[in-house]
């Protein structure tokens, strides 16, 4: 009897498999992954079962979306709403949440992450390890806040988008859906919806025009 289903087989899934042996020493994990030809491979001894067919077979086993990549992500969101599976959050033990926040179903906390007073994630993001969310911000769907990110106060970020490794935003910004802040930029300015900043001060750079990483 599987408690919960991993989605996914990269090097994320690992991290999400153990945050949950540390925060859940007894449940009992099965991996998920699209791809055939992983069935029956063994992800840190996690076995991965089967595809969506399997989890459309057991409906009543909650998924933790495990895929960095924030438009896959979001892609195995929607399936789960579409079949009325359940989203399952994992919070490391490591990681501080405030007692007025608010994680949406789905969300990863990995080691070292805090989001702190009233701050809002939506479904299915990811706070990486070492990151920090400080008060009053709104974070939306499918967001990825890279390892040690450091969010300020009364940011906006929304649907999808990634903060890189290591990147600072400084209080009361806004970040559109779809956004690229590079690993290590400082955002001081708000970053228009679908575009692609770096540096210190972050803006958009010639030559990141097609930038589609995720
Ligand atoms: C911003 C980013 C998405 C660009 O990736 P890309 O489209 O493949 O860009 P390239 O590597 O081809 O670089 C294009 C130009 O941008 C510059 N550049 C790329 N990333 C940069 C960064 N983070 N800061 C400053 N400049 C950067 C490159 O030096 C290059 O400049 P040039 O044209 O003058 O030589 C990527 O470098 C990045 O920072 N990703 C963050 C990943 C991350 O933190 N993920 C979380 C992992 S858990």
């Amino acid at each position: 009897m599987t408690d919960i289903f991993v989605f996914g087989a990269g090097g994320h899934a690992k991290v999400v498999i153990e945050a949950i042996r540390a925060a859940m020493p007894h449940a009992a994990i099965g991996v998920l992954d699209d791809d055939p030809g992983n069935r029956g491979r063994r992800l840190l001894g996690v076995e991965v079962v089967g595809g969506r067919d399997h989890a459309v077979a057991h409906p009543r086993v909650p998924i933790v979306p495990a895929i960095g990549d924030n438009g896959a992500r979001w892609a195995v969101m929607e399936w789960t709403a579409e079949q009325a599976l359940t989203l399952a959050t994992v919070i490391h033990p490591g990681a501080i949440v405030s007692p007025s926040a608010s994680i949406g179903p789905g969300c990863v906390l990995a080691p070292g992450a805090i989001v702190n007073a009233e701050t809002r994630l939506g479904r299915g993001t990811i706070v990486n390890t070492g990151a920090s969310v400080d008060h009053d911000c709104i974070v939306g769907e499918a967001v990825h806040v890279g390892p040690g990110a450091r969010i300020c106060g009364a940011v906006r970020i929304g649907d999808r988008s990634l903060i890189g490794v290591g990147a600072v935003v400084v209080p009361g910004i806004a970040i559109g859906g779809s956004c690229i802040v590079g690993a290590g930029a400082v955002v001081i300015r708000p970053v228009a919806e679908g575009t692609c900043v770096v540096g210190n001060p972050a803006s958009l750079s010639t030559g990141l025009e097609s930038c589609t990483r995720r």
